[in-house]
């Protein structure tokens, strides 16, 4: 099965299931116009990521990683009335333009975006008492994964969703050589999860228009 396939699949999984959104495809075309890079979610993984947030119920949502917001807009469009996402940019560009992308989307009032590296910003969210959050979206720099993790764990609360995107790398995670940093933040998300007696979590393959990775989804208890 090759990659076009599973192009074609996701392109008959969104015109099946949900509609086309003009507001969506929008952002994604301001991403490319602004050269930003196209790594957001796929539409069928941002309308998982928003399901996930109505099945939690989540309120207040941490995203680690913006780029232009795609993401984000999928979820802050799930939220109620009073829920908020906070959301954690190391680029001024990427945060330019996923603030002009949330005004484009109506969400900016829901939207609390911070820009820096994420491990100053969690510092500060942590110092303020941010948390707990009921929903975490780790999707950044992947090296950084087992940190991330242990912040989303002191921001958290039993019942939390932790979800980690890019664990499979095109099953380049099985790779123990340590020589590919991303990979490396991979395998660190794994054994994180695997090791926290407070999580209990899997794995999910995904091919789509995006190639082949992963989501790792995870609960606190
Ligand atoms: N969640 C987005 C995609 C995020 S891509 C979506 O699906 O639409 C990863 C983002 O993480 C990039 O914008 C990159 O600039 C950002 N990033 C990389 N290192 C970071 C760091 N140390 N702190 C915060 N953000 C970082
Ligand atoms: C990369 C980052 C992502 O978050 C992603 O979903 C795909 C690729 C990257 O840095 O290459
Ligand atoms: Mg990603």
């Amino acid at each position: 099965m090759s990659e076009k396939t599973w192009a074609v699949v996701d392109d008959y999984i969104v015109a099946s299931l949900f509609d086309s959104d003009p507001v969506l495809d929008a952002v994604l075309a301001a991403n490319h116009d602004q050269g930003l890079p196209a790594i957001d979610v796929s539409a069928a993984q941002g309308k998982l990521l928003s399901l996930l947030v109505r099945i939690r119920g989540a309120k207040n949502v941490l995203e680690i990683g913006t780029l232009g917001g795609y993401s984000t807009i999928w979820m802050a469009r799930e939220l109620p009335a009073d829920g908020r996402i906070v959301t954690l940019e190391l680029d001024q560009h990427h945060a330019k333009v996923a603030r002009s992308n949330f005004e484009r989307a109506g969400v900016s009032a829901r939207i609390d975006l911070r820009v820096g590296p994420a491990l100053q910003s969690l510092a500060a969210l942590g110092a303020e008492n941010a948390g707990p959050f009921d929903l975490i979206f780790i999707d950044a720099d992947k090296p950084n994964n087992p940190h991330y993790l242990s912040w989303a764990m002191r921001l958290s609360l039993p019942g939390t969703v932790i979800i980690c995107d890019n664990v499979i790398r095109d099953g380049a995670v099985l790779n123990e050589d340590g020589r590919d940093a991303n990979v490396e933040g991979a395998r660190a998300a794994f054994s994180f999860i695997g090791g926290e007696k407070h999580l209990d979590g899997t794995a999910i393959q995904t091919v789509g228009a995006k190639g082949y990775d992963g989501f790792a989804i995870a609960i606190v208890e």
